[in-house]
């Protein structure tokens, strides 16, 4: 009996290993909790691009929305921890959700493996081209001026940008009609087509459509300018200095996925921040890039369990 005990020890021990070593032999599923062309979208879809290349297979992007991204987050959680399903989670689904939702099913501090930050994205204040303001401030005075006629979209109860938009809400006084949507890439949508008035957006979701005139950008809520966008203010600049949030995007795999993998996982997301052309893409959407003590899953550990603990105080004091 003993020897038996001592073989199938050693077989699950060679497991491990073995099974990190030929990690992955086939293509692994990254979770994107928010529909196609959105800001989470667009940094998971260019740092798997690179990752795939190291790690020898394709990371197919999977998008999972609806309910301010845990719905995706929430499947991913529950998947297989082998390393072929991981997700692309964010400061909504991994800071404000245990804020929203009585009923979670996963927590965002205990039930992943972080595998590292992949890009800080500024949030801007944005409003379709017709908007009647020239500046935050008349934007602001609008708002404050029609709160019956204004409508706010945002991706669901959660979603960046909902929380964050609840923040500018809140420190200027209004409570708008809010439209939910799939993803921000759908909302812009309905902003650049003039059918919803303004929301908070992550940047890399945004300069494109900035550039090209077809939506007003307000302002940036970080302390400095965006290099992508050095026409556009910053809060501080527009009269509204209390007004300062950077949204992040940060990969995660399900609880108990093998330490090598989440290793190897990690190793590639690095070489994908330090390959140029992939930095080079993210920077010029306005992506903040982490530095190296930022990288890695235990930072992200940690950093996770502070947000929760930043932004739960916020969010329940604005129901
Ligand atoms: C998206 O990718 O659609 C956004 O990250 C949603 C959000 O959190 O606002």
């Amino acid at each position: 009996m003993k020897k038996t005990i001592l073989a199938l020890a050693s077989v699950a021990a060679l497991a491990g290993p073995v099974q990190a070593q030929t990690y992955p032999a086939r293509p692994v599923t990254m979770v994107v909790p928010f529909a196609a062309g959105g800001p989470t979208d667009i940094v998971a879809r260019i740092v798997a691009e690179h990752m795939s290349k190291t790690l020898g297979q394709q990371i197919v992007v999977e998008n999972v929305a609806g309910a301010g991204g845990t719905t995706g987050i929430t499947r991913a959680a529950q998947s297989k921890n082998d390393g072929y399903t991981i997700m692309m989670g964010h400061m909504g689904t991994h800071g404000a959700a245990p804020a929203l939702y009585a009923n979670l099913k996963y927590d965002p501090t205990k039930d992943f493996e972080p595998v590292g930050m992949a890009a800080g994205t500024p949030i801007l204040i944005v409003a379709k081209k017709a908007f009647p303001a020239n500046n935050l401030k008349e934007m602001i005075a609008y708002l404050k001026a029609n709160p019956d006629k204004v409508n706010q979209a945002h991706a669901g109860i959660g979603a960046v940008s909902h929380m964050t938009c609840v923040l500018f809400n809140s420190q200027v006084g209004i409570k708008p009609t809010a439209v939910p949507y799939s993803g921000t890439g759908p909302a812009l949508n309905d902003l650049v087509s003039g059918q919803v008035d303004y929301m908070c957006d992550q940047i890399v979701n945004l300069v494109t459509q900035i550039k090209a005139g077809s939506i007003r950008a307000y302002a940036i809520a970080s302390a400095e300018r965006s290099p992508a966008l050095p026409d556009v203010p910053t809060t501080k600049e527009a009269g509204m200095p209390e007004y300062e949030v950077t949204a992040w995007n940060a990969i995660f795999a399900p609880k108990g996925t093998p330490k090598e993998i989440v290793t190897a996982l990690s190793s590639a997301l690095d070489k994908a921040l330090d390959d140029a052309p992939t930095k080079a893409r993210l920077l010029e959407l306005g992506g903040v890039l982490p530095s190296a003590k930022e990288r890695g899953g235990e930072w992200l550990g940690a950093f996770v369990v502070k947000e929760v603990a930043r932004w739960t105080p916020v969010l329940q004091a604005s129901k």
